[in-house]
This record gives structure tokens, C-alpha cells and sequence, in this order.
């Protein structure tokens, strides 16, 4: 499977239904919600409540993101306002066991993410344990940073982990991904791919998660 996740932290918040509802009627199955509580990442972002009102304009899958400090004491706000994915920091304060076994009891599903400093290795303990893994490729905090090809050999590292054990895990990467880059980010074992400047500030949004796709799917090693 191949899916292609628009962040809205690039969108126009303003019309924030409407540029869900532009990005799904472009070919979008995922949409990515991040969170930031100023605390783990130095931004804030949206929370909860914003979530709930805009799961009504989200067809697809409501990927949500949580670069918080406390994810285990939030994940059941997310979970009611309609998440379908909850990924949370191997980084954080919260203990990683617990916090997939909250989100796993509130019936989403569970994604463990890693920061550009942190090692695979951190998350070998949980990848039969979880849905998703999201390698970041920026730093954490801010859409619109350049892709850190460095972090290629990571994804390739997770990628063979999971198919040596024989777990089905999606390998999401998250930031700079653009027309370009993404092919070598398939290559080396993601299937789910989060965009926010490069959709958002494309001239047309269908083009350019079409391009993606294409070029997705022309480079995943995991046919
Ligand atoms: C950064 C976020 C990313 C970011 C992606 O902390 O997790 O999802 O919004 O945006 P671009 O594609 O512009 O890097
Ligand atoms: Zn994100």
C-alpha cells in the first residue's frame, strides 16, 4: 500500500475543512494532523478539539502525530475526536509499552515515531507491537525544512528488521518529502509519505499527489 499524507501544518487554517476536503478530492487516502505542545518541540500547534470538528470533513485516514511531552495522558482525547492513527515519540516522557497499549485499548491504531538523532535500534523492541513507524526526516517541529537523505539508511534498517521478522509494519517519513526525494525514500522501504509545503504550495495539488504516487510506486522496494 502506498499513501500519500498531507500535513496540514502547511494548510491554510483559516479554511482548514475545505483544504482536508481539497487534499482528498486530489487523490489523498491520509491526512496528517500534527501536534506540537511547545514543550517537546519548540511550536504549538492544534489539539483535540480542532480534530473533532474537523474528523466530519476527513474521509480518509486521520494520521494523527503527537510531538508532545505526554502522549499516554492525551491519546485518549485524540482517540475521541477521531483519530485512526496515533503516533507518538519513542522520545517522549511516557513509557513506550504503555502508551501503545492505551492506544492500542482505544482502537486506533499505533505508530512509534523517531527523531533524525535517534537510532533504529530504539524501536526494534516494539515493532511487533505496533501498526506504523514514522522515521522523521526534519527535525520535529516546523514544515518547510529541507529532507536529510542521511536518514535513508534508517528507514532501510527498519524496513529489513520488519521483513527479516516478518511484521507488517507501515514505514511513514515526515518532512521535506517532495517529487523528487521520494523515490529514494520508497527505495528504501517507506510506503506512507507525509507532504505539507510541497502539496500545499503546489500550483496543482491533484499533479503533484499523482506525481508523488507515480514516483511512489515506481521506486517502493516492497513490491
Ligand atoms: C514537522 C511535522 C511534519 C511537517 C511536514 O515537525 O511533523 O509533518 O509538517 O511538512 P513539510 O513536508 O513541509 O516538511
Ligand atoms: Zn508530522
Amino acid at each position: 500500500m502506498i499513501a500519500i499524507s498531507p500535513s496540514i501544518l502547511s494548510c491554510d487554517y483559516s479554511i482548514m475543512g475545505n483544504e482536508v476536503e481539497r487534499m482528498e478530492d486530489a487523490g489523498a487516502t491520509w491526512i496528517h494532523y500534527d501536534v506540537m505542545d511547545g514543550h517537546f518541540v519548540p511550536n504549538i500547534t492544534i489539539g483535540a478539539p480542532v480534530l473533532k470538528s474537523l474528523r466530519k470533513n476527513i474521509k480518509g485516514v486521520a494520521d494523527v502525530h503527537l510531538m508532545i511531552s505526554d502522549p499516554l495522558k492525551y491519546a485518549e482525547d485524540f482517540a475521541k475526536a477521531g483519530a485512526d492513527v496515533i503516533t507518538f515519540h519513542v522520545e517522549s516522557d511516557s513509557n513506550p509499552m504503555d502508551t501503545i497499549q492505551k492506544i492500542r485499548s482505544l482502537g486506533c491504531k499505533v505508530g512509534i515515531s523517531v527523531k533524525p538523532k535517534t537510532p533504529a535500534s530504539e524501536i526494534f523492541p516494539y515493532l511487533d507491537k505496533v501498526d506504523l513507524v514514522l522515521v522523521m526526516t526534519v527535525e520535529p517541529g516546523f514544515g518547510g525544512q529541507s529532507f536529510m537523505a542521511d536518514m535513508m539508511p534508517k528507514v532501510r534498517e527498519i524496513y529489513d528488521e520488519c521483513k527479516t521478522q516478518n511484521f507488517s509494519v507501515d514505514i511513514e517519513v515526515d518532512g521535506g518529502i517532495n517529487e523528487i526525494n521520494i523515490s529514494e525514500a520508497a527505495a528504501a522501504g517507506a510506503n506512507v509519505f507525509v507532504s505539507g509545503s510541497t502539496i500545499f504550495k503546489a500550483k496543482d495539488a491533484k499533479e503533484m499527489i499523482t506525481t508523488l504516487i507515480e514516483r511512489a510506486e515506481q521506486a517502493y522496494i516492497g513490491k
